[in-house]
């Protein structure tokens, strides 16, 4: 039950998301993504476009099968093929909803769709009649709807609730509107269309202008009742808006704004390192709720203050989105009981055997580190969670290093469960690295992003390392974490070859239906 104060959390970071170049996930990704959201509290979760390639379809049938508190939702262009597709990856779903979408704007409905207004109001009534004949929870959206004609949008969306839509969702495709225009459009919308109590109104906000999050609230404020929103903001072009920055601005305002979501705050920043480790794009050090600096207090008068009393500098508490004060947690002596009540906290629940193998690596780890820190766990245990089902590993690396060159790499992978062995040259000791894996798993996926951070202050800190490799049109993101940044490098190199391994095949969808080659 829902009260009229509620506002659903509608969340796309594994499809609007995904569809940020270079975000693409693998099956196992995405379930782990999923099932972050449900612990989350998600009201909804657009899983995928199940036509668009049969990876999507695999992904939206496996999240359907496993995670089953929220609603999973399968998007699908105005075809009938799309929508009998989406359908039937949603077919082990507890509550399935079906997302269908058709461009209404002049420009889309003449450059992109090449069909006429009317053509496109028939196509609205079809695909919707259609979807119902699969579920009863169907959602509607009129591409591009901020650039729509309104008397032409009020007929669309009067259309798609008698035919059955239960949401009606209002996208800003493009990131054009402002906050006074967003919220006026769906008051007017709510007044002028006569069956609009009938369906949830929904807001779809891009930030091409930065104006996500506020033309989201503009939307609930105007009487919008779902909210679509990704992690982190990822999304096409400059993003969605963030869903972390709407909770909390609901949460943190509720004196001007009061309506309520069921998100666990508290898991807030676990999902966004997650969204983070997964897609290799790393979250800006001053993003709202969730930048590394978010909580931070620098400058002397600051730190003054927040001595004196928290609530000078802090609208939130660190603790309400799931920051844990970065002290010092474990050390070389803490024991198995210790490590696995650390994880607790931490939101980890891991079963017997990865509990003792993330056990084995912090003691490794606490060998080599005097401090261990919150932070080092979760990047450890992530990277263990990542490593689960590899076929390619790290066994050794030696490097030859320094002034003069050429620098050196032995390494040792265990393939498939056999050991190799080379010796390679490179113009610096990651190059020499990355060739010897290359000479052991020749492939021809090309380097596209390498990127280092230190998970903690000090020389000693892990370096968390990101790979991002592409071939065919196909990406996939490695990490690694280890003390030594080359074993790191190593690690996150053939972490990412493995994801290759493991990819489905992705095909382009079909041209026939009608088309959104290009989502927003
Ligand atoms: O931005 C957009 O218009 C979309 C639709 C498919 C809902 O993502
Ligand atoms: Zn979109």
């Amino acid at each position: 039950m829902t009260t009229p104060d509620h506002v659903r959390i509608f969340d796309t970071t594994l499809r609007d998301g995904e569809q940020s170049p270079g975000a693409s996930m693998t099956l196992e990704e995405k379930l782990q993504i999923a099932e972050m959201l449900e612990a989350l509290g998600v009201d909804i979760i657009e899983a995928g476009f199940p036509i668009a390639s049969n990876g999507d379809f695999e992904a939206v049938r496996e999240i359907a099968k496993v995670v089953k508190e929220p609603v999973i939702c399968g998007l699908a262009r105005a075809g009938f093929r799309d929508i009998d597709r989406a359908a039937e990856a949603l077919e082990g779903a507890r509550r399935a909803r079906i997302h269908t979408f058709i461009s209404t704007s002049p420009v889309h409905m003449k450059h992109k769709l090449q069909m006429e207004p009317e053509a496109v109001y028939e196509a609205v009534i079809a695909s919707v009649r259609r979807a119902r004949t699969h579920t009863d929870d169907v959602e509607w959206s009129p591409e591009d709807a901020t650039r729509t004609d309104r008397d032409f949008l009020c007929r669309c969306v009067e259309a798609a609730i008698k035919a059955g839509a239960t949401t009606v969702n209002i996208p800003d495709t493009v990131g054009y509107s402002t906050p006074d225009e967003y919220g006026e459009l769906i008051a007017m919308l709510l007044s002028r269309v006569p069956n609009a109590d009938k369906a949830v109104f929904s807001t779809h906000c891009h930030n091409d202008l930065g104006l996500a999050v506020a033309n989201s609230l503009a939307g609930v404020r105007a009487g919008a009742r779902q909210v679509e929103c990704t992690i982190n903001g990822l999304g096409e072009r400059a993003g969605n808006a963030a869903m972390e920055e709407i909770v909390m601005a609901l949460k943190v305002r509720a004196d001007r704004m009061p309506f309520d979501t069921r998100i666990r705050t508290e898991q807030i920043t676990r999902a966004s390192r997650l969204v983070s480790q997964i897609t290799g794009f790393p979250v800006q050090y001053n993003k709202a709720i969730v930048g590394k600096n978010a909580f931070a207090h620098e400058s002397g008068i600051h730190q003054d203050g927040m001595l004196k009393n928290n609530q000078t500098y802090e609208i939130m508490t660190p603790e309400s989105v799931g920051l844990t004060s970065s002290s010092l947690v474990l050390g070389k002596l803490s024991g198995r009981h210790a490590f696995r009540e650390k994880l607790k906290a931490l939101g980890y629940e891991l079963g017997d055997n990865a509990l003792q193998d993330a056990f084995n690596r912090f003691k490794t780890l606490a060998d080599k580190k005097r401090e261990i820190f919150d932070d080092d766990i979760v990047a450890l245990v992530d990277d263990e969670i990542m490593r689960a089902h590899d076929r390619i590993r790290v066994k050794a690396l030696h490097i030859v290093a320094g002034t003069g060159g050429p620098q050196k790499a032995t390494l040792t992978l265990e393939v498939d469960g056999e050991e190799r062995s080379v010796e390679a040259t490179g113009s610096g000791p990651v190059d020499a690295t990355f060739n010897a894996i290359r000479a052991l798993v020749p492939h021809t996926a090309r380097l596209q992003l390498y990127q280092v951070h230190a998970v903690t202050e000090g020389t000693d800190a892990q370096a968390e390392v990101s790979v991002r490799l592409e071939e065919k049109g196909k990406t996939v993101v490695g990490r690694g974490a280890d003390t030594d940044t080359l074993v790191a490098s190593a690690w996150a190199y053939v972490s990412a070859l493995n994801k290759l391994l493991l990819k489905r095949d992705r095909t382009a969808p079909p041209a026939e239906d009608h088309g959104a080659s290009a989502l927003g």
